[in-house]
């Protein structure tokens, strides 16, 4: 009998790409997700590439009888991988409120269902931003948690916190915290990837959508830092790496193997990029020039954070493989992909 995932975001940019994974290593999974940032064909695309169609349920996290529904529907469900969420930082700071009641109650309703549903184990989908600006590089899962720079990463945090203090009230279920760095690229089929609605706020999208031609120019958000070359520097983790990283950890959960209850786990590469260095990594991987310019700072950005992964790589065994060139590549071949489909 296959173990069954829940995984909630799952036709999402990292979810589908982990579904994929979870796929691939045996387990059923079944998708919730409300279409708000995603796709229905994502589930199509899933099933071209693994063979297997995930189950998939149009459900908003937020809808605590839909959710319950939901659980009841698929008995047996034994873990939980919580994607879904608002995840632009500069629209949170537009929009407080909205980010508020998605990411937190969307978060609760599920552990509340956990224990009624005998689920075991959640992962939950952190993000670096709880670190703020770190004081020390490479920044390891110790380094202390700063005030948030948007109502998103406060989001994240408090998340944490709502996991942590459920867990700590004797609730029968354990949890492990993946904060990640920068996911970027796309899978190597081509069939998945990052899609942002509109205009990409992320880098890597607006990049490839600007070597495609879609986008007139790639602004360079200040190089007037204090760095190597004056440009942010980041951790690009590769998607299909970071979504490996997810079926670890639940295989961990679930074989029973977690030494704390709740565990956190820096998911990066441990290396450092720089905005002008990754695209002059762009253009030498790919051989496609781009069109960029040195504009004013954004505000709310980090000036430098990268990841100490050891933990992941030692008590996970996992370690994040992909060389950037390669990563940058998949990203391209995704974007020719979208145009050549005529979805974009
Ligand atoms: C990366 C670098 C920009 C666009 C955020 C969240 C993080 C995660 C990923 C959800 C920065 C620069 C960007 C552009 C640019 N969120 N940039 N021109 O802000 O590091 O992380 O998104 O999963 O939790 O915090 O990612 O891709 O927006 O920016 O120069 O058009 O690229 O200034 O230095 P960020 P990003």
């Amino acid at each position: 009998m296959k173990q069954r995932i829940l995984v909630t975001g799952g036709t999402g940019f990292i979810g589908s790409h982990t579904v994929v994974e979870l796929q691939n290593s045996g387990y059923e999974v079944i998708i919730v997700d409300n279409l708000s940032n995603s796709k229905a064909d994502a589930v199509d695309h899933i099933e071209q590439i693994t063979g297997i169609r995930p189950a998939f349920e149009q459900v908003d996290c937020c809808d605590l009888e839909g959710m319950d529904a939901v659980f009841a529907k698929y008995p047996g469900i034994q873990g939980i991988i919580h994607f879904a969420a608002s995840k632009a930082v500069g629209e949170s700071v537009q929009k407080p409120l909205l980010y508020y009641r998605n990411n937190l109650v969307s978060l609760i309703n599920i552990l509340e269902l956990m224990p009624k549903h005998g689920v075991k184990g959640i992962i939950f989908s952190s993000s670096c931003t709880v670190y703020g600006q770190p004081d020390v590089l490479p920044v390891t899962e110790e380094a202390p948690i700063k005030k948030a720079e948007s109502p998103y990463g406060n989001t994240k945090q408090i998340n944490e916190e709502i996991v942590r203090d459920t867990v700590a009230s004797g609730a029968p279920i354990s949890a492990v915290l993946l904060r990640y760095f920068n996911p970027i690229g796309a899978h190597p089929t081509a069939l998945i990837g990052e899609l942002p609605n509109g205009v990409p706020q992320n880098l890597i999208p607006f990049l490839t959508q600007t070597a495609i031609g879609i986008r007139e120019k790639l602004s360079v958000f200040g190089d007037d830092y204090d760095t190597p070359d004056g440009s942010c520097i980041r951790d690009y983790i590769y998607v299909v790496d970071l979504a490996k990283a997810h079926v670890i950890a639940m295989q961990r959960i679930l074989d029973g193997k977690q030494k704390e209850k709740v565990e956190v786990f820096n998911v990066g590469t441990g290396r450092g990029l720089s905005v002008l260095e990754l695209i002059h990594a762009f253009e030498e991987s790919t051989g496609v020039k781009l069109n960029y310019q040195i504009t004013g700072r954004r505000a709310g950005d980090i000036v430098k954070v990268w990841a100490d992964p050891t933990l992941a790589n030692n008590e996970l065994g996992w370690k994040a493989e992909t060389p950037i060139e390669d990563t940058l590549r998949s990203a391209w071949k995704w974007q020719v992909h979208l145009r050549e489909t005529g979805v974009q």
